[in-house]
C-alpha cells in the first residue's frame, strides 16, 4: 500500500524531539516477552524508575497523569506510543483529539525518560514501551501494586485523531458505555474502577 510507506516517511519527522521511533525487531509477529531488554538494556528499569521518581517528588499528581497518558494511547490502535506523534502542518495526530487535549499530561516527563534511557541505551527502547514501564512505575511509586511489564512493543508511525475522538470514552459515557469500551481491549469491571479512582485522582487534584 503506497500511502503507509508515505505516512511511515513523514511521521519519522512528527515525532516528539526526544522521542524517535525505534526499530525493534524483524518480524511483525515477534512476542512481547519480560526479558526484551535484558542483554541490550540491563539498567533500563533502574533508569525510568530514577526519572518518574523525580518527576512524582516534584508533583505527586504527575503520577496519576503519566498512567492516564498510557491508558489514553492504548485505547486508540493499541499501545504504541502513537499518543507521543506532535502534529504538523500536514499531519494531525492524537494529542489533540477531544478526549486528549488538555486532559493528557506529562509529555514533558516522557521526553525525560527517553532521554535519559537514550544515555544508557541509545537506540533501543521503543517510545510506546517505555509508557508501559512508566505507567506501572507510577503506580507503584504512588504506593499501588507492582506488576511485571511485557515488552518489545513497536512504535507507532502513524496516528488517527479521528480513532482517538471515537475510542477513549468520554467522561459523558454512561457505565453501559464505559464497560464495553473497556471490555474492547480486553480489560474488565474491575480494571475499570481502577482507572476511574486514578482519573478522579487527577480531577481533584
Ligand atoms: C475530533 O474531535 C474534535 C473536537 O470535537 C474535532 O474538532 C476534530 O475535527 C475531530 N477530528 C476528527 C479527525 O474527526
Amino acid at each position: 500500500m503506497a500511502s503507509s510507506t508515505t505516512s511511515a516517511s513523514f511521521s519519522m519527522a512528527v515525532l516528539t524531539s526526544a522521542c524517535v521511533w525505534v526499530l525493534i525487531g524483524a518480524s511483525a509477529s515477534a512476542q512481547l516477552s519480560f526479558d526484551y531488554y535484558t542483554r541490550s538494556c540491563p539498567v533500563l528499569f533502574p533508569t525510568v524508575r530514577l526519572t518518574v521518581g523525580a518527576a512524582i517528588a516534584r508533583e505527586a499528581q504527575m503520577g496519576a497523569s503519566l498512567l492516564r497518558l498510557f491508558f489514553h494511547d492504548c485505547f486508540v490502535n493499541g499501545c504504541d506510543g502513537s499518543i507521543l506523534l506532535d502534529d504538523t502542518p500536514t499531519f494531525t495526530g492524537e494529542k489533540n483529539a477531544a478526549p486528549n487535549v488538555h486532559l493528557v499530561q506529562g509529555f514533558e516527563v516522557v521526553d525525560q525518560v527517553k532521554s535519559a534511557v537514550e544515555g544508557v541505551c541509545p537506540g533501543i527502547i521503543s517510545c510506546a514501551d517505555l509508557l508501559a514501564i512508566i505507567a506501572r512505575d507510577s503506580v507503584v511509586i504512588l504506593g499501588g501494586p507492582w506488576w511485571p511489564v511485557k515488552l518489545g512493543r513497536r512504535d507507532a508511525r502513524s496516528a488517527s485523531q479521528a480513532a482517538a475522538n471515537e475510542s477513549i470514552p468520554p467522561p459523558t459515557s454512561d457505565l453501559k458505555k464505559l464497560i464495553s469500551s473497556f471490555q474492547n481491549v480486553g480489560l474488565n469491571i474491575r480494571d475499570l474502577v481502577a482507572f476511574a479512582g486514578n482519573f478522579s485522582v487527577i480531577n481533584l487534584a
